[in-house]
C-alpha cells in the first residue's frame, strides 16, 4: 500500500473485490447496464469508486457520480447529469467528443415514493433507458449518446423501496454479500500493518496488531449476534463501516504518545477499549445490555490479549473489578493540546478527569467571547462525558 495514501481509500484487494471489478469491468466494455445490489457496508460505493477512478482516462471522460437520497427530486438528477454533458449537435449530447462516460448511480433506491408510489428520478433514468435520452424542461428530447450507466443499492426495507420491475429490467444485476471473518481480518491487518510500518511503532506494539484485528471482530460478531434490533432498539444494527470506524480511531494514535515498554502495550489496549466502546457500546440503551457488553470485553481481552481488563483499567476502579460506572471516566482526545489547527492535535488518552473540565470550562469561556450566540452551561461530568464522545466522531 502507497504510504501516502488516505486510510479511507484504502481498499484491500480480496477474492471478492476481484470478482465485482472483473464482472463490473466486463459489463462497462460491452456498455451493460450493470447494479449492484447488497446490503450496507458490503463496500459497493467504495469498490465503484475505485472502478471508476482508476477507468482509462484516454477512453473514458470523468465519471459522472450521482448519489441518491431521501429527498433527490428528478429535477435534480436531471440537472446533475445534464450540467456534465456538452452539446454533440443539435439535440444530441455527450461526454466530450470522442470519449465516452460512465455514470453512477449510488443507492438507487433511496429517493421518497410519490403520491402514486413512483420514484421521479428513477422514472427519469428509465426514459433515457427506453428511449436514449430525456426531455428538457423546455419539453426538447435530448439524445444522450456515448453513455453508460451503472448502480448501487440496498435491499429494500428502512427508507429503501423497490424499484420498478420496468426500471429493473435493463440492468444486469449483481449481488454483493457480507464478509466472513476470515475475509475482514484478511482486510484490517494489513491497513493496521501499513500504518504501524508508516509511523514506525516499536516492535511490541506491532506484534499486537492480529490480536487486536481478531478481538475486534470476535466483539462485532458477538454484538451482531446478540444486539439485535427490536422495535425499541431499532438502531441495534451492525455492519462493516463500524469496524473501519474502530480502524480509524486506532490510527489516530502516534507512537509517541504510547511510550515504550509495558505501559505502551496497556494505553494501546485502552485506546482499542475505548474506540470500541465509542462505535459499539455507545448505542447500547439499557444497564443490562451495558453489563452484558462489559462481560464480553472482559472475555475478550482474556481470550484474544491474555490480560485482565480489570487490571489495565485498574486506575479507573481502585483495583475492584471494572464496573460500566468506572469506563465513564476514560477518554480519549484530541481537545487538550491546545492547537488551533485541527491538523496538529494530537489525540491522547486524558488521564486527569479534573484537567479535562477545566478545559473545557475554558474553551466554553473562548466560545462564548468570540461567538454572536454564547452559551450558559454548566459543565459537570455528564457534560463532558457527551462533548468527548461527539469530538471523537469520525
Ligand atoms: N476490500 C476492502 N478493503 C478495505 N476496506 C474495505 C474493503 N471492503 C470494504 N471496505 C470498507 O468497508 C466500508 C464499506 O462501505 P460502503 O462502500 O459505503 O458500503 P455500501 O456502499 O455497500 O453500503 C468502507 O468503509 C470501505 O472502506
Ligand atoms: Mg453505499
Amino acid at each position: 500500500i502507497d504510504k501516502s495514501s488516505e486510510v479511507r481509500e484504502i481498499i484491500v484487494p480480496t477474492i471478492d473485490t476481484v470478482r465485482y471489478t472483473y464482472l463490473v469491468d466486463l459489463a462497462m466494455q460491452h456498455k451493460q447496464p450493470i447494479l449492484l445490489v447488497g446490503p450496507t457496508g458490503t463496500g459497493k460505493s467504495a469498490y465503484m469508486m475505485q472502478y471508476l477512478y482508476s477507468m482509462d482516462t484516454e477512453r473514458y471522460a470523468t465519471p459522472i457520480i450521482v448519489g441518491f437520497s431521501a429527498r433527490t427530486s428528478a429535477n435534480m438528477t436531471q440537472y446533475l447529469i445534464d450540467a456534465k454533458l456538452d452539446r454533440r449537435r443539435k439535440g444530441v449530447y455527450g461526454p466530450p467528443a470522442g470519449k465516452e462516460v460512465c455514470i453512477f448511480v449510488d443507492d438507487l433506491n433511496m429517493p421518497q415514493l410519490e403520491t402514486y408510489g413512483a420514484q421521479p428520478p428513477i422514472e427519469l433514468l428509465r426514459q433515457y433507458m427506453d428511449h436514449g435520452g430525456w426531455y428538457d424542461r423546455a419539453n426538447t428530447f435530448r439524445t444522450m449518446v456515448d453513455c453508460m450507466f451503472c448502480a448501487a443499492m440496498g435491499p429494500p426495507g428502512g427508507g429503501r423501496s423497490n424499484i420498478t420491475p420496468r426500471y429493473q429490467r435493463h440492468f444486469n444485476l449483481l449481488s454483493v454479500v457480507d464478509f466472513d471473518t476470515k475475509v475482514l481480518s484478511k482486510i484490517f491487518v494489513p491497513i493496521l500493518d501499513w500504518y504501524m510500518v508508516k509511523e514506525g511503532f516499536p516492535a511490541n506494539i506491532a506484534e499486537m496488531k492480529r490480536s487486536v484485528i481478531d478481538a475486534c471482530i470476535e466483539v462485532y460478531g458477538t454484538a451482531m449476534g446478540q444486539l439485535l434490533p427490536t422495535p425499541t432498539k431499532s438502531h441495534y444494527t451492525f455492519n462493516l463501516r463500524d469496524i473501519s470506524r474502530v480502524m480509524q480511531g486506532l490510527l489516530l494514535i502516534k507512537p509517541s504518545q504510547l511510550g515504550t515498554g509495558a505501559g505502551a502495550k496497556e494505553k494501546f489496549l485502552r485506546l482499542w477499549t475505548n474506540e470500541i466502546l465509542r462505535v459499539i457500546y455507545d448505542r447500547v440503551v439499557d444497564a443490562e445490555d451495558c453489563n452484558w457488553f462489559l462481560g464480553v470485553l472482559k472475555d475478550t481481552f482474556k481470550a484474544h490479549f491474555d490480560d485482565h481488563l480489570d487490571r489495565v483499567f485498574r486506575t479507573l476502579s481502585d483495583g475492584k473489578p471494572v464496573e460500566t460506572e468506572d469506563l465513564r471516566r476514560m477518554y480519549f482526545g484530541d481537545y487538550m493540546s491546545g492547537e488551533e489547527e485541527a491538523a496538529k492535535r494530537v489525540y491522547d488518552e486524558v488521564p486527569d478527569v479534573a484537567a479535562l473540565m477545566s478545559r473545557m470550562e475554558e474553551l466554553l469561556v473562548d466560545h462564548n467571547a468570540t461567538s454572536k450566540r454564547p452559551m450558559n452551561l454548566a459543565i459537570f461530568l455528564y457534560a463532558v462525558e457527551h462533548t468527548s464522545r461527539i469530538c471523537r466522531v469520525l
